[in-house]
């Protein structure tokens, strides 16, 4: 992975680090639902890493399913609504259900896919993000189980990319300027 890190300008967030905030937001997960079933909504594909390691610590009974959204509009800065490439397998009507998301940005994508999931009458519908960056925000919508508060840098790595790549970095990088200033 030498070709990936040597375009990495500062971890901010250590394997360690990760692992140890995924514990803490499965145990206030686990606090909040008391061992009802949840189904977890994996959102395709930035939230991969985070979804595959926080299920493995949820202390309830969980429902896996997958969506795959595309934001319109194009860049670094996301549109005002969803297009739904992968939709849900299962009925959410009167399911708990938790969104599981790696970051929430200007909330776009995510305020629109939440009505969207609304629509289907769950009997909850919550919001878990692993990162948020406040500073972006352009629609009033915050993650009811949070990891980390982060600046506004570009982040890549534990599932986050950059024109698809660094995904698989263990942690979380902030990528140097000159890669995509180029
Ligand atoms: C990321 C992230 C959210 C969205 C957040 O996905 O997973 O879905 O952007 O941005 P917003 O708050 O500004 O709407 P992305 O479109 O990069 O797709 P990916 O998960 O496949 O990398």
């Amino acid at each position: 992975m030498k070709h990936l890190e040597e375009n990495i300008e500062r971890v901010l967030l250590t394997k360690e680090e990760i692992a140890a905030k995924v514990c803490e937001v499965a145990e206030e997960m686990g606090d909040f639902y008391k061992g009802q079933e949840v189904v977890m909504v994996c959102i395709l594909k930035g939230s991969v890493t985070f979804f595959a390691d926080l299920a493995r610590e949820i202390p309830f009974p969980a429902v896996f399913d997958f969506m795959c959204v595309s934001s319109y509009g194009s860049g670094s800065v996301s549109g005002g609504s969803v297009r739904i490439l992968k939709d849900l397998t299962v009925d959410i009507t009167d399911k708990h259900v938790v969104i599981v998301e790696d970051i929430l940005d200007t909330g776009n994508t995510l305020s629109a896919l939440f009505e969207q999931l609304k629509a289907r009458k769950p009997a909850s519908l919550k919001l878990c993000c692993l990162l948020d960056k406040p500073d972006r925000r352009t629609k009033p919508i915050s993650a009811d189980f949070l990891g980390f508060t982060i600046p506004d840098e570009f982040v890549v790595g534990y599932g986050l990319d950059y024109n698809e790549a660094y995904r698989q970095l263990p942690y979380v990088g902030i990528l140097k300027r000159s890669v995509y200033e180029k």
